[in-house]
């Protein structure tokens, strides 16, 4: 067992305000980091992340039972293992994927379009919350069938369950908070997937309904984790992703200008901005039997936390970790969305990110549509940036300012 370091905690307020500022120490100094407060290990080196990912007999899924499923109303896709897994996880990847990501790519289009519209004659947008968390809604909420008009209930709903799933500490009056969110958006979900088994469609619940596994078909309990697990998943990392792209090209005037001028640079700029600034920063696994990491023996049953965000910027997997570079040659940005990904923010092995594709059509055509729209962007004046959350990590706010549009025609004033 390590013996806790009493200067330094994960769950202190100086961590939260800047957490890359403690990878190199955690990577170097103590790689198996104890946090006696929550019984927990967090590991910060790539290696040790990348093995934990992919060894899934060692280092298993279990924990989820206790942190996400009582709020997903039923056993989630990570948790499954085997033929389960294999066969539900199919019907997921099939609506984010191929031919159905075909048809999403002009409704990522027209959802923007008319999302950014009222902001453009201001010159002024706070890309998280009046754009980049309405679109990400908007376009999972299309893929699943739902009805755009619940949008702001369903949110709501969804802010409880993200804060059960990604919460490390949490009280009880938050704990039951989050339950009747909840059981708020299961009871919502039920009469619609009860609809949807007798008059299917298009979308990913009919899908899920009609689908067979081992001859049976799935039960209302399962679709409405599935349903549930897809909004979870799906909205909160690809608004983060889109705002902190934005961010980073700000932050970095010429290669903003190199992406104005070639938007075949987008999925690279997408692809370092998930590397550098990964929006899922923890994935939690169960240790099934002792483990050694760096001579430190991890016990069974414990739960470990992948620290993504420090493995994403290890020495040992990427030269100049720290410095964000859309050209970096170690990062391979078609590579980036696929099970050969270098960089860990989509995780890897079994259980890697079925939507990886998915995000990165949306907001690389996103990002083409807003970026000669946004001419001149910059910070507002007097924004400060602030970044929250430990688990899912991203900026609170991203008020920019830009040349007006006035009728399609960019002006002064
Ligand atoms: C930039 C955006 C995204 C990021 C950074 C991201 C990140 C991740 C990560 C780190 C995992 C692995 C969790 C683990 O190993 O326990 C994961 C899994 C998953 N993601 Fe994403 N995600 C993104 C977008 C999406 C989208 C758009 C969807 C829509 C379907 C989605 C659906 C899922 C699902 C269903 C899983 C569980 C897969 C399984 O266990 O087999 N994600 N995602």
């Amino acid at each position: 067992m390590p013996v806790p370091d009493p200067r330094f905690s994960i769950l202190s307020e100086d961590f939260a305000a800047a957490p890359h500022q403690y990878f190199a120490q955690l990577r170097e100094r103590t790689p198996v980091h104890y946090e006696p407060a929550i019984d927990s290990y967090f590991l910060s080196r790539h290696q040790d992340v990348q093995r934990v990912l992919t060894d899934h007999e060692a280092f298993t899924t279990e924990t989820l039972q206790v942190r996400a499923e009582p709020v997903m109303r039923g056993p989630v896709l990570a948790q499954m293992t085997g033929a389960e897994h294999t066969a539900k996880r199919k019907i997921v990847v099939r609506a984010f994927t191929g031919p159905a990501l075909q048809d999403q790519t002009s409704a990522f289009r027209a959802n923007a379009t008319e999302l950014v519209a009222p902001f453009l004659p201001r010159g002024r947008m706070d890309l998280v919350n009046d754009f980049g968390k309405p679109f990400a809604v908007h376009v999972t909420l299309d893929v699943l069938g739902l009805d755009r008009k619940d949008r702001q209930q369903i949110t709501a709903w969804l802010g409880g369950i993200s804060e059960f799933v990604t919460s490390i500490v949490l009280t009880p009056e938050r704990r039951r908070h989050c339950l009747d969110c909840a059981e708020q958006l299961e009871a919502h979900l039920v009469p619609v997937i009860e609809q949807r088994r007798r008059h299917p469609g298009e979308d990913l619940i009919s899908k899920l309904c009609t689908a067979e596994f081992d001859g049976i078909a799935m039960s209302t309990r399962d679709v409405t984790a599935l349903v549930i697990n897809v909004l979870v998943a799906a909205i909160e990392p690809a608004d983060k992703t889109l705002a902190l792209l934005f961010k980073h090209l700000i932050d970095h005037p010429e290669q903003l200008a190199q992406v104005r001028q070639d938007p075949a640079l987008l999925p690279a700029a997408i692809a370092e901005t998930l590397r550098y600034t990964p929006p899922v920063q923890l994935i939690p696994r169960q240790v099934e039997r002792d483990a050694v990491f760096a001579g430190t023996v991890v016990p069974a049953g414990a739960t470990v936390f992948c620290m993504i965000g420090a493995a994403n910027r290890d020495p040992e997997a990427f030269t100049a970790p720290d410095t964000f570079d859309i050209h970096r040659p170690d990062l391979g940005a078609a590579r980036s969305f696929t099970a050969a990904a270098q960089h860990l923010a989509f995780g890897t092995g079994l259980h890697q990110c079925v939507g990886a594709a998915f995000a990165r059509a949306e907001i690389e055509t996103v990002a083409a549509l807003l970026l000669p729209l946004l001419d001149r962007v910059r910070y507002s004046p007097g924004f400060r940036y602030r970044e929250t959350g430990l688990y899912t990590r991203g900026p609170a706010a991203l008020s920019l300012d830009f040349t007006p549009v006035h009728n399609g025609i960019t002006g002064h004033g």
